[in-house]
């Protein structure tokens, strides 16, 4: 079994293999202890795992509760959350037992939130089912609701107690989820010189997953809360957001990152910081894995949702701009620049190519001193990745 040790305030392992989750039950033990354990999950999710986990517990003293809701980031609500907490309070789990997240990131985000606020916090065990939760939301410990205003509006940062990976229920997930798991993963590549070179050709997916988590491990060492160095994780998640809740969540967080990747690397083209060939690599990498970059959105309708994003400021944005694959630049925008840039960047995709076959390339891709605009720094990554590119 493989170990990685994030060195958070909460230390925690993850653990990784093959055909692992029959297992768990002796991990959990030697690990936390405790006597009771709530699992909460989707039902989709259940009924494909929910019997070997539960076995597995029950066979090892546990006394075992689950509790089990429709999958859906619909679902990701203060109501689900109420019903969690309430669950937890009914069958009088002390703050020694134990919430397992047995899903996705939905089932993580909204338990997790449970875990870290039932009796101000109790042991929470990640088993994460689909390829989103491996590589990003099962790590880094943000946990959260949604709000009518908008997506994860509440939340805490709360580190679990172990997160364990059993690959093989990868094997079940549709191709739908698959490629949601996608669009993190190629945000990742654009942080990382090594895994996009990976994805050109069809790498052995446990490899993908341990170098996002290689990725985020680092990040979430330097920056647990959120301040700094962890925000180029939201790189394309300003759009992605928008696109996210203006489809009311039809189009899942995955499909609308990758959309949100596409935009903000043309936005950034579009300012002359993102050489052509790195967009061009970004659009074939994308339709590679089966996205379309058709964008259903005009530029009013993802405005309303970026001004409310958790976060914008008053006046404008903090935007995340790609460079190239290993550094990004950070740069403030009025809403009203921003929109504008967001109106070129919307041009269809055969009037995108036109532009882009008349566009001088304007290359500042290796003058990290150009900056023209007072507000604007870069942040080269380069040193942040390197540790991880021979791992
Ligand atoms: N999903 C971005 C983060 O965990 O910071």
């Amino acid at each position: 079994m493989k170990k990685i040790y994030i060195n958070t305030s909460k230390p925690y392992e993850i653990l990784l293999d093959f055909g692992s989750l029959p297992k768990i039950a002796e991990t959990i033990k030697e690990k936390i202890g405790g006597k009771k354990i709530v699992i909460v999950s989707d039902s989709k999710v259940f009924k494909l795992y929910g019997d070997i986990v539960v076995e597995a517990l029950s066979k090892s003293g546990y006394k075992v509760f689950n509790f089990v809701f429709n999958s859906g980031e619909e679902n990701k609500t203060m109501s689900t959350y109420q019903k969690i907490v309430n669950f937890l309070s009914e069958h009088q789990l002390s703050r020694e037992d134990i919430l397992l997240s047995l899903g996705g990131g939905v089932v993580g985000d909204v338990s997790g939130f449970a875990a870290a606020t039932y009796k101000r916090g109790i042991n929470w065990v990640q088993v994460p089912t689909s390829l989103i939760a491996m590589v990003d939301s099962s790590i880094g410990g943000k946990v959260a609701v949604n709000l009518p205003q908008g997506k994860n509006l509440l939340g805490d940062f709360y580190q679990p107690s172990l997160v364990f990976i059993d690959y093989n229920v990868l094997a079940t997930l549709p191709t739908k989820e698959f490629r949601n798991g996608m669009g993190e993963v190629i945000k990742y590549s654009l942080l990382d010189e090594n895994l996009n070179n990976r994805l050109k050709s069809m790498p052995a997916i446990d490899k993908i997953i341990e170098r996002c988590i290689a990725i985020k491990k680092y990040l979430v060492e330097k920056d647990e809360f959120d301040k700094k160095e962890r925000r180029v994780l939201n790189l394309g998640h300003t759009i992605g957001h928008s696109i996210e809740s203006a489809s009311n969540y039809k189009i899942p967080h995955g499909y609308a990152v990758a959309l949100g990747l596409y935009l903000i690397s043309k936005i950034s083209l579009d300012m002359g910081i993102m050489p052509e060939e790195y967009f061009i690599d970004l659009t074939t990498t994308l339709k590679k894995y089966g996205f379309s970059l058709e964008i259903p959105y005009n530029s009013a309708t993802l405005m309303k949702y970026i001004t409310s994003d958790k976060k914008a400021g008053t006046k404008g944005l903090n935007l995340i701009l790609p460079k190239t694959h290993s550094k990004v630049m950070l740069a403030f925008k009025t809403f009203d620049n921003f929109k504008v840039m967001l109106e070129n960047a919307l041009l269809n995709q055969s009037e995108t190519m036109e532009h882009l076959s008349k566009k001088p390339i304007n290359n500042t891709c290796n003058n990290t001193n150009n900056t023209s605009n007072k507000n604007t720094y870069y942040q080269s990554c380069s040193d942040l990745w390197e540790a991880f590119h021979e791992s």
